[in-house]
């Protein structure tokens, strides 16, 4: 959790609850947290953001209004998330009866480590210590492909990099007319929505990023492309080798880390805990990377072996782009086996 020096105090400050606004006092200051008359942009951000039958994370629920154009929209899934306990209890009157809804109570930073991905992730919190930090690289862990995000833009415009997260190509569509009453927060009578529509991205447990994926015995495509077919070339016996395509959309985790395996000069670069499966002594065993020896044999997608002959660990300051990928089978990269990762440390 990162500081923000409001944070705090936020938390545990007695809001106020009027038809048009959400405040509270902080060092005698009345400062407001949500006010009605931003209901325009927040039925621009579900807009632009939010399609039928989507899955939809809501970081912070304020006063509902968001929520409230995200459910015209009909989504699938509409999960919200809220850190303020007198915030929480409104949220979940407000969902009684909506059978897609689910409240989580907390921060969202922690659903970093719990599954799922969304196809639309629209943040607008409060005192937020995590937002500059982590949210890009949050949105990178949690989004589906093509996921659009969006996020308050505080600055009025559209240049900011502080404002737009660091990422590029994001859009912006102007909301004109506002009528906001003088407040502490925004005072201008138009607002850029900005969206990112995020990359597609893959599939896969703790192999570099940049190596290339079968997607047929024959055919080698590099990973980056395979992100959109979300496709991968599984087998789940390589003594009984029965090759198929599996669909792996949702299953795929990005991660960055240093510290990483290379067999055979870059064949496959792998975190040390990757599950491989080798043949040692002449027979197929589970191996984890750091287990794994000169002599043992990769099973390649041609129905051939490759030996190892290579195994240098990379101890440098590094930074590695990895994936993973959680399904119920073996899969290829660089055309050699990978185990199954359900069970990585
Ligand atoms: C500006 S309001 C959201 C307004 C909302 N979009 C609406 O349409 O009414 C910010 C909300 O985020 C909540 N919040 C602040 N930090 C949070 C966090 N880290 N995780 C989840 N919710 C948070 C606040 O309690 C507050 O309810």
């Amino acid at each position: 959790m990162a500081y923000h020096s409001h944070r705090d105090p936020y938390l545990a400050a007695d809001l106020t609850f009027t038809n048009d606004k959400i405040t509270w006092v902080h060092d005698g200051e009345t400062l407001e947290v949500m006010m009605s008359w931003e209901k325009p942009i927040m039925a621009k951000m579900a807009e632009l953001t939010v399609s039928e039958g989507d899955k939809v994370l809501e970081c912070g629920f304020g006063m509902g209004i968001l929520s409230d154009e995200i459910q015209k929209r009909n989504p699938g899934h509409h999960t919200i998330v809220e850190s303020h306990p007198q915030v929480i209890v409104k949220a979940r009157a407000w969902a009684v009866g909506k059978s897609n809804v689910k409240i989580i109570e907390g921060d969202w930073i922690d659903l970093k480590d719990v599954p799922g991905r969304f196809n639309a992730i629209l943040m607008d919190t409060y005192c937020d210590g995590d937002l500059h930090r982590t949210f890009n690289w949050f949105c990178r862990n949690k989004g589906h492909h093509n996921c659009k995000v969006s996020w308050w833009n505080f600055s009025g415009g559209t240049t900011s990099a502080f404002m737009k997260l660091n990422w590029e190509d994001v859009e912006f569509t102007e909301v004109t007319g506002l009528d906001a009453p003088e407040n502490s927060y925004y005072n201008r009578n138009n607002y850029y929505v900005p969206v990112k529509t995020l990359p597609r991205t893959p599939a896969t447990y703790g192999v570099l990023l940049s190596s290339n994926i079968s997607i047929s015995n024959t055919e080698t495509m590099h990973i980056r492309k395979v992100y959109g077919d979300t496709v991968l070339l599984v087998c789940s016996d390589p003594s009984n080798p029965n090759l198929e395509i599996q669909d792996v959309s949702g299953k795929s985790v990005m991660f960055k880390c240093k510290g990483v395996y290379s067999i055979n000069d870059g064949l496959l670069v792998m975190t040390g805990g990757n599950n491989m499966i080798v043949k040692r002594g002449g027979t197929w065993v589970d191996k984890k990377a750091n287990e794994l020896v000169v002599g043992d044999m990769l099973y390649k997608s041609d129905n051939t072996e490759v030996e190892i002959t290579k195994i240098e660990f990379d101890s440098s300051d590094t930074v590695y782009d990895m994936f993973k990928v959680n399904i119920d089978n073996n899969y290829f990269v660089n055309n050699i086996l990978i185990r199954k990762g359900e069970d990585h440390a």
